[in-house]
């Protein structure tokens, strides 16, 4: 009998999450002979097998992938507040209460007779896939992410779409920011990590990057903005992670709701606020927020996420579960999943970007 593998994106979207699945079912149908069953929004269709939002969980045959390959988003749709283990259940009051769904997921997945799973998502969705490979699920997992924060892999599709969509952000807001001799603050993604502000920033030709790694004073700016006036440069674009922090101080938190990570936002403006008394240049702020995770993969995140998808169906084959796909040193292997949920990796602040970076003349706010 073939073997029946559910498939699902866990956590935000991301550009190339549909040319694993592409891959995934390509390769898992035509050399391995399985079954795949695309499983609707995360884990939530193997919550509730009646769920439909908008298609529900449906088997995935090659047709059924084609023309995907260059899609933004996932077909399978995906949710980052559908933790089984902190499943959110609104209550007649109005108020939420959090409650444990992992066993009814696992009576729907033998019901199913599902042989495994393909857990293609970040930290959040790896940390679940380790709860129920403890209950005894079999599992395969995909690193994802626009934020490249995952451990254990050198980079995580989706990354360089990002990284080029803020990039294109950036050579459009410096052509403003030049007519109008204007400082210009651009907020980009990336959580607790800076990766998409630094290589978008060095991309951009951008006069600084903050990041959360290296907490920001507003002087060292202003005294940069001041200085390149008087040279000449009468404008500047600044790009500013989502989780950049004053020095001595958070990032910039709007809310945190049960089962959710903490939403970030005004990360650029609370930089704005603090820098335009200092400067006479008119400042403005772009949020490019979701913009960078839309549209269509680049031909980069294309490659890396149909060798991960391939390499994700050739480990269920070989039953190696509880492993996950990486890129190292440019070769795609199997790491355990715990390792990818260990720590964040992080900016180096003594990397050799950074250095490269603040050779270049870019300022980080930490300026002596
Ligand atoms: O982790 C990916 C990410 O895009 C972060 O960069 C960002 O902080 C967060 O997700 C936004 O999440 P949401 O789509 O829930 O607003």
């Amino acid at each position: 009998m073939s073997k029946r593998v559910a498939i699902i994106t866990g956590g935000g979207d991301c550009p190339g999450l549909n040319a694993v699945i592409r891959a995934a079912v390509t390769v898992g149908v035509r050399r391995h002979g399985f079954e795949v069953l695309g499983v609707e929004d995360a884990l939530m269709g193997l919550v509730d097998l009646g769920y439909r939002r908008p298609y529900g969980n449906r088997w995935l045959k090659p047709a059924d992938v084609r023309g995907i390959l260059g899609t933004g988003g996932t077909i399978l749709g995906t949710s980052n507040r559908s933790d089984p283990f902190r499943y959110v259940v609104k209550q007649p009051d109005g108020t939420v209460k959090e409650t444990d769904r992992s066993d009814r997921v696992m009576e729907n997945f033998r019901n199913l007779r599902l042989g495994a799973l393909i857990s293609i998502g970040g930290d959040g969705s790896m940390r679940i896939s380790q709860r129920f490979m403890a209950k005894g699920m079999p599992i395969v997992g995909v690193p994802k992410t626009i934020d490249n924060d995952l451990g254990a892999t050198d980079v995580t599709f989706g990354f360089d779409t990002a990284v080029q969509t803020a990039t294109e952000a950036l050579d459009r807001v410096r052509d403003t920011a030049f007519s109008h001799d204007r400082v210009m603050l651009v907020e980009v993604m990336g959580r607790d990590a800076g990766h998409i502000a630094l290589h978008a920033g060095i991309a951009g030709g951008a006069d600084a990057i903050l990041i959360p790694e290296i907490p920001y004073r507003v002087e060292p700016i202003a005294d940069m903005i001041r200085r390149k006036t008087n040279d000449g440069q009468t404008h500047a674009v600044i790009v500013v992670s989502e989780g950049a922090k004053p020095h001595g101080g958070d990032a910039s938190v709007l809310e945190r709701k049960p089962g959710e990570m903490p939403r970030l936002v005004g990360a650029a403006h609370r930089v704005g606020e603090a820098l335009q008394p200092l400067i006479e240049n008119d400042l403005r702020v772009t949020v490019l927020g979701h913009l960078q995770r839309g549209g269509s993969p680049t031909s980069r995140d294309r490659v890396l996420a149909t060798r991960f998808g391939r390499a994700a169906a050739n480990l269920v084959a070989e039953e190696a579960y509880g492993m996950m796909v990486a890129l190292r040193a440019g070769e795609v292997v199997a790491v355990p999943i715990e390792d990818a949920v260990v720590a964040p990796k992080l900016v180096d602040p003594a990397g050799e970007i950074v250095a490269t970076a603040r050779e270049m003349g870019v300022l980080f706010g930490d300026e002596g």
